[in-house]
């Protein structure tokens, strides 16, 4: 099966796979498929909402289509160019990047906030001298919000919200088109989580970025992914445009994880059923048969245990894998 780029997609994943061997005994190595035959598109300037349950494989995905882990399988295509080779993939650095979940671990606590966000600026040769490199962190460090003055300070003696401000000035150093935002305010106070949400929208709009956006909770991509797409156990559950999924969910998981998210009206809320999961979300190591769902999902039958079911277009660019829907 070959693949033809669409033009109208900055972003394309098809089929990727990211199977990691894990030691399980002595002498035994089992694959845990983190990611098994996800696909997906982001066109130019959207934000595609990634969310499932934490270890269903999200930040596999992103770190995977960035080829910070090489894939097991599958292909990403990057404005029209497929990505493989040093000569794609140097480039492809340069164009897209990453804003890490953690502030914390992700940035070097004995570097300074200027050799942080200058590093991809290093890396791909960006400034001609030092005097433009430090004009370019003062320009970066205001673009979110940093005072300039701070540049020489180390990242240690910064909160969790300034770091995360530094993380993002360091995404965007090398002026990308195309960013992964795993879970940027997971491990931020609530308090300061909506200035960075919403400081990311502002950037977008400013720099004509495109995003994907990971959390685990959907009430948090709701409101800023055009599109929103829910993965479960390694595999693409659901996708479809962010108003219709969170009103209309098809696949039985998404209905789940739809009912746990508390509706502001009283009377609206008192109608809701609130869907609670049976069981546990079996091991990465021991994947059920066909649908990975079927053995918390009410709705299961025989079929679900014999095949998995691919994703098909349910309503117009409403697509969903479920035998049931
Ligand atoms: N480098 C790795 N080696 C082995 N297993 C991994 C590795 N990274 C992630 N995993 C496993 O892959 C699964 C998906 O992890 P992850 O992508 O971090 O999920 P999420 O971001 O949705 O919480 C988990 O079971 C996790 O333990
Ligand atoms: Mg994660």
């Amino acid at each position: 099966m070959t693949f033809t780029p669409n033009p109208e997609y900055l972003v394309q994943v098809s089929h990727l796979k990211q199977y990691f061997p894990v030691n399980t005994g002595f002498l035994r190595t089992t694959l845990l498929k983190a990611v098994d035959d996800v696909s997906f598109d982001i066109r130019k300037g959207e934000t595609l909402g990634l969310v499932g349950e934490s270890g269903c494989g999200k930040t596999t995905v992103g770190r995977t289509m960035l080829h910070l882990y090489h894939p097991t399988g599958g292909e990403i295509w990057f404005d029209g160019k497929k990505i493989e080779g040093k000569e794609t993939l140097r480039e492809y650095r340069r164009r897209a990047q990453m804003v890490f979940q953690d502030p914390y671990s992700s940035l070097n606590p004995r570097m300074t906030v200027a050799d942080i966000v200058a590093e991809p600026i290093d890396v791909h040769n960006l400034c001609p001298n030092k005097k433009a490199r430090e004009d370019r962190v003062r320009e970066l460090m205001s673009l979110v919000g940093l005072n300039t003055e701070h540049a020489t300070r180390y990242a240690h003696e910064f909160s969790g919200g300034q770091r995360q401000r530094i993380g993002i000035a360091r995404a965007l150093a090398s002026e990308p088109e195309f960013i992964v935002c795993d879970e940027p305010v997971s491990a931020l106070d609530v308090s300061i989580q909506a200035q960075v949400i919403n400081m990311l929208e502002d950037l977008q709009r400013q720099l004509e970025l495109t995003y994907l956006f990971i959390a685990h909770d959907i009430s948090v991509v709701k409101h800023i992914s055009s599109r929103i797409a829910v993965m479960y156990l390694g595999h693409m559950m659901e996708l479809a445009p962010a108003n219709e999924l969170t009103r209309h969910p098809l696949h039985p998981y998404t209905v789940s994880l739809m009912s746990a998210v508390p509706i502001p009206d009283p009377r609206e809320s008192r109608k809701q059923q609130r869907i609670v999961l049976q069981g546990d979300v079996p091991s990465p190591l021991k994947v059920p048969s066909g649908c990975p769902f079927r053995t918390r999902c009410d709705r299961a039958t025989a079929a679900c245990a014999e095949s998995c079911p691919a994703m098909r277009e349910a309503a117009p660019g409403h697509f969903v894998a479920c035998h049931n829907v």
